[in-house]
């Protein structure tokens, strides 16, 4: 049985949880920077980098208070390595080699998707390998095919930007704040359906990437040809919604049909979309399988994942003794396969 503390710092986010293999979760906690970044209409890295600092040491110490567990008991330090902000990650891996050094502990560098990939582990009931996945953030929308903690295959993805940057970006021109996902689903609950009709870019391209970048114009082109008074604004977000909502229900459905599996498992920031939820439910519902989510406070960045895929990764291959403060802002997840 081990104690991992885990360290989420890849964005705007501080995640901090503490996980043991055989009790399970034991605490958890969060400071979101969105207030901080808000004015700035996206995130400024410096300032989240700083946020970071101010935050890591409080919330290791309140979430250790929390599980009643002091740092001696931890055997393993896992943080976000990447990819993300490289001075965010800097902070995270360097006070998690520092700690782990004077520890005497191995850290593990997680990646951030594998967190994202395996957080509905952590809910109930939990999905069973193989599975396909889902990964809608605000950096990524992939399907992936997961036959095992390490064992991931691609199966599609965007080729521009990513849902949740659709979300964001469609959010902001209609003047909404960063990060706009959520408020644009607010917005189009008071929206007509019908009343404007947005491109499904790549809906029937035969394969699994998608393509939002087309979206973005198209509201744009919305916004600019129509009197934007409120319910005109949430008759494009009811709009803008559904194209991005339809493009990846029938990809998702997709990628069932063509890996033959019947699990379908959600993960990232986008997967808090009730329409999405709705959606997939309704079409796994008729076809026959299950849908799987993460409870909605492990769906966006935190760090319960982190600790969680550490333990995991700590299952099967050893930690490393070596605390150098080695962060991948850039870091391909097809890199990671480790159980072969
Ligand atoms: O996974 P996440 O927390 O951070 C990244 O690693 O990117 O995902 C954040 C993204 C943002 O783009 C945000 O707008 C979107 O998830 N999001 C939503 C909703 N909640 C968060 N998008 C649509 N509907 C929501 N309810
Ligand atoms: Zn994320």
């Amino acid at each position: 049985m081990q104690l991992i503390l885990g360290i989420e710092s890849s964005c705007d986010e501080t995640g901090i949880a503490l996980y043991h293999t055989g009790r399970g979760l034991l605490a958890h906690t969060l400071h979101s920077q969105v207030a901080l970044h808000n004015e700035y209409g996206g995130v400024v890295p410096e300032l989240a980098s700083r946020d970071h600092v101010r935050y890591v040491l409080p919330l290791i110490r309140s979430v250790m208070q929390n599980a009643g567990c002091t740092l001696g008991d931890v055997d393993a330090i896992a943080y976000t390595q990447g990819p993300g902000l490289s001075g965010a990650l800097l902070v995270g891996s360097s006070v998690a080699c520092a700690l782990a050094y004077t520890l005497n502990v191995p850290t593990i560098g997680v990646h951030h998707l594998e967190g994202h990939l395996l957080s509905p582990l952590l809910s109930d009931p939990a999905p069973e390998f193989p599975f396909v996945a889902l990964l809608v953030s605000g950096g990524h929308t992939q399907l992936m095919r997961v036959d095992g903690v390490g064992r991931y295959t691609l199966l599609g993805e965007s080729v521009d930007d990513a849902a949740g940057e659709a979300f964001d970006k469609s959010a902001k021109l209609l003047g909404l704040d960063y990060p706009g996902g959520a408020l644009l689903a607010k917005l189009a609950k008071s929206g007509t359906p019908g009343r404007f009709k947005l491109p499904r870019p790549m809906l029937n391209s035969g394969d699994l990437d998608f393509s939002f970048s087309g979206l973005k114009t198209a509201v744009l082109t919305l916004t600019q040809q129509n009197e934007t008074d409120e319910q005109t604004r949430a008759d494009i977000a009811h709009a803008a919604q559904e194209a991005i909502v339809d493009v990846l229900v029938s990809k998702s459905l997709s990628a069932l049909g063509q890996t033959g599996l019947d699990q379908l498992v959600i993960a990232g920031g986008v997967g808090a979309n009730q329409l999405l939820r709705s959606r997939l439910n309704e079409a796994i519902g008729k076809r026959g399988g299950k849908v799987f989510y993460p409870d909605l406070e492990f769906c966006t960045d935190n760090g319960a994942m982190i600790a969680f895929a550490g333990a995991m990764r700590l299952q099967q291959q050893a930690g490393r003794h070596d605390y150098r403060f080695n962060v991948k802002p850039r870091w391909d997840l097809r890199e990671l396969n480790y159980a072969d």
